[in-house]
């Protein structure tokens, strides 16, 4: 029998995914959980460090857990959790930060980042406005990951070297005490080509930093507002068009079934297709996938709906596996 592999990965707690997201993590997540074991929570303690707003907090925690609820994970069969709610992480922390070297978490990227707007800006003090939090931020996450002894762990691009991080820690780790214990070293799962980069509506990425993104469970006026709003070009409406060039049509081809994308496609090449009613198209294919999945988002972040109980019985479960790790390796470091 094929060993089934244990998958985890993390959600930052900021603001409501939107619909690059869903279509870069969130679904491909959601299959991964047919056929695996999984592990995914809200990094909450991440957060913390880009969120000094409690209210906002504790508002997008509930959000980002309700919209992956939505959108079709089963509690019952994905573990659901809080970082926060997983002690053995800070203490899985504090334990590979002494198997870690200092150098390794000067060369991180957010880091250096920081220190090299502090020096573009000229500021003497390159650390200037970088916390610990943030220089700290990889073993943070390498316990996330350590210590539910996770194999593969699906992220962004933008997540490749802290997954390497993980992994040297780990042997360090290991080497050290890896008679008694060793981690299982886990591998990333990046998403293919570019093919599954949403656009945003000003054809860049689509990315909360840039401000262009479509949350997924807007309101239906407000999702159909956003939509017409996507700026394109004047071609009149009997002309020609390039669907390859439009962002209304990347996006539907991403939601809509092939045929309708096709047919939308033929109708733009032929002309008499205008960019209004390509929008419409959108509207209504977004607007049918995710009204269920909005009714169910707006039903879970509601005071006292069994979205608390959920994160709980997850934190439970997780917490099985985050105590039994603790305990091997408390005894290979020899504080039992
Ligand atoms: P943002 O750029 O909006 O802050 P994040 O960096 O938090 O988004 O990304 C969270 C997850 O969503 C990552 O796995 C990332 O690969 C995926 N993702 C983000 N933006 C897009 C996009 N435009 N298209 C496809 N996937 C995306
Ligand atoms: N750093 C990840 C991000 O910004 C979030 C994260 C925290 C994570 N801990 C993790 C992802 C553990 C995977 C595994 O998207």
């Amino acid at each position: 029998m094929a060993a089934t592999k244990t998958y985890l990965t993390g959600i930052q707690t900021s603001g409501m995914p939107h619909i690059g997201n869903y279509i870069g993590a969130i679904k491909p997540a959601l299959a991964a959980a047919d056929a695996n074991t999984t592990l995914y929570f809200l990094a909450d303690y991440h957060s913390l460090n880009s969120v000094k707003d409690p209210a906002r907090l504790r508002q997008d925690i509930r959000s980002v857990a309700a919209t992956w609820l939505a959108c079709g994970l089963d509690p019952e069969r994905t573990v659901i959790y809080r970082q926060s709610s997983i002690p053995e992480v800070f203490e899985l922390a504090t334990i590979l930060a002494s198997v870690t070297a200092k150098g390794l978490m000067n060369r991180a990227h957010a880091y250096k980042a920081a220190r090299d707007r502090n020096e573009a800006a000229g500021v003497a003090e390159l650390d200037a406005g970088v916390n610990m939090g943030l220089f700290n931020y990889p073993i943070l996450m390498a316990a996330d990951i350590l210590v539910m002894e996770a194999d593969v762990v699906p992220v962004g691009r933008d997540q490749v070297q802290h997954i390497e991080y993980t992994a040297d820690i780990a042997k360090s780790f290991n080497h050290l005490y890896g008679e008694s214990y060793a981690f299982p070293i886990p591998e990333g799962a990046y998403p293919e080509g570019e093919a599954s980069i949403l656009p945003g509506v000003d054809g860049r990425k689509m990315s909360k930093s840039y401000d262009n993104h479509i949350p997924i469970f807007l309101p239906e006026s407000r999702l159909k507002k956003t939509v017409r709003r996507i700026p394109t070009d004047s071609t009149p409406v009997e002309d020609p068009k390039d669907p390859d060039t439009s962002v209304p049509f990347q996006l539907l081809a991403q939601f809509a079934a092939p045929e309708r994308t096709a047919d939308v496609r033929k109708r733009l090449e032929a002309g008499g297709m205008g960019w209004g009613e390509l929008k419409n198209e959108l509207f209504d294919v977004l607007n049918t996938l995710f009204t269920p999945m909005r009714d169910r988002y707006e039903e879970l972040i509601a005071p006292g709906s069994d979205l608390d109980d959920i994160l709980a019985a997850g934190a439970d479960r997780a917490r099985a596996r985050s105590r039994a790790t603790l305990a091997k390796v408390r005894t290979a470091v020899g504080i039992d």
